[in-house]
């Protein structure tokens, strides 16, 4: 029997319609566009409404990935939503996700891997097309972390944003759509970035809390490393590498990686400037940006990388 795998027919994303800009911010807090942007290079964030949950975001990125793929609802028979920012504690948003749009044939499960969680859940739906068992996969990182946010403390609240990107994967025979990959998690950094409360800790959901030169410092170390190692395991090098699109969390961290990885500045996708850091839903959305505007072309080499709160981080080779 041949080799099955899992390529990518589809993306689509979703930025909630109210924007709030570095000027807005330090109107709140005692910061500026020039500190925030030279810093981090996030100029502004979408936030989601008051009556738009996680969920809604996650159906409008879905039903525009849907669409992009030309593939209906009921076809869709796994649903990984990757959030930190669930509607619920339970239950889950991907069945909340699963009722809005009506995906009835898709078994539905939520992942947390903070950051990292789209990369991972690519490679949970890989796995899972590969058993032979699905044949159409959504995946999706979809966030509102405002609503976790400490809109006093200018170290967190300048960085997040709300908004969704996710992807469909079909199931084929020929060699393509994702290639390898590697995930990893090293809970010794669970303090480094959390969130500082949760139903079973302290009966509440807590806020943003991070140490930034500490995640600085591994990122830029860690997202070489792992993409590294991923190009290798394929069979290639980094010259193979078509197009680049790491966690959008700063400027810096993505700039700092590049020089470690000998990737020219063209391949890079950067479209943190427009959103800040969106978590699970950041290369995604990124992945949806560049696949509309022309950026990655069909059979292109497309490499993601991210890392997250755990510390959590992966990266996946794929041919578009
Ligand atoms: N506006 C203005 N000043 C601010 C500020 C803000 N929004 N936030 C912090 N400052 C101040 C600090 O209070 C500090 O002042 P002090 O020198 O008087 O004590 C000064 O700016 C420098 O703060 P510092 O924390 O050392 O800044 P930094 O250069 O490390 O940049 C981050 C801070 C958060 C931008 C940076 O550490 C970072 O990007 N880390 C990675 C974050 C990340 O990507 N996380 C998600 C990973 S998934």
């Amino acid at each position: 029997m041949s080799e099955i795998y899992s390529e990518i027919i589809g993306t689509g994303s979703y930025l909630p319609e109210k924007v709030l800009t570095n000027d807005d911010l330090s109107k709140m807090v005692d910061t500026s566009d020039e500190w925030i942007y030279t810093r981090t290079g996030i100029k502004q964030r979408h936030i989601a409404a008051d009556d738009e949950c996680t969920s809604d975001l996650a159906v409008k990125a879905i039903q525009n990935a849907l669409d992009d793929a030309k593939m209906s609802a009921e076809d869709v028979d796994l649903l990984i939503v990757a959030t930190i920012t669930p509607d619920l504690v339970f239950p889950s948003t991907s069945c909340i996700v699963q009722k809005k749009l009506g995906l009835k044939n898709a078994v539905a499960f939520d992942i947390s891997a903070a950051c990292s969680g789209f990369v991972y859940g690519l490679t949970i739906a890989d796995s899972m097309i590969k058993s032979g068992m699905y044949k159409n996969a959504v995946v999706v990182g979809a966030e509102t972390l405002t609503r976790i946010m400490d809109w006093n403390d200018r170290t967190t609240c300048v960085l997040f944003g709300d908004g969704a990107g996710a992807a469909v994967l079909r199931a084929t025979n020929e060699k393509t759509g994702i290639i390898s990959y590697s995930v990893k998690t090293d809970g010794d950094y669970i303090d480094c970035l959390k969130a500082t409360g949760g139903p079973s800790a302290t009966k509440t959901s807590g806020n943003i809390f991070m140490e930034g030169k500490e995640v600085f410092k591994l990122a830029v170390v860690r997202m070489p490393e792992i993409s590294k190692e991923v190009v290798a395991k394929a069979g290639k090098t980094m010259a193979d590498v078509d197009c680049f699109i790491p966690h959008q969390a700063n400027i810096r961290i993505i700039d700092a990686a590049l020089k470690n990885l000998d990737i020219p500045e063209e391949k890079v996708v950067k479209t943190i400037e427009k959103h800040g850091n969106i978590s699970s839903a950041c290369i995604p959305l990124a992945l949806d940006i560049a696949n509309k505007n022309g950026q990655i072309k069909k059979g292109q080499n497309v490499l993601l990388t991210a890392m997250g709160a755990g510390f959590t981080w992966g990266s996946v080779f794929l041919k578009f």
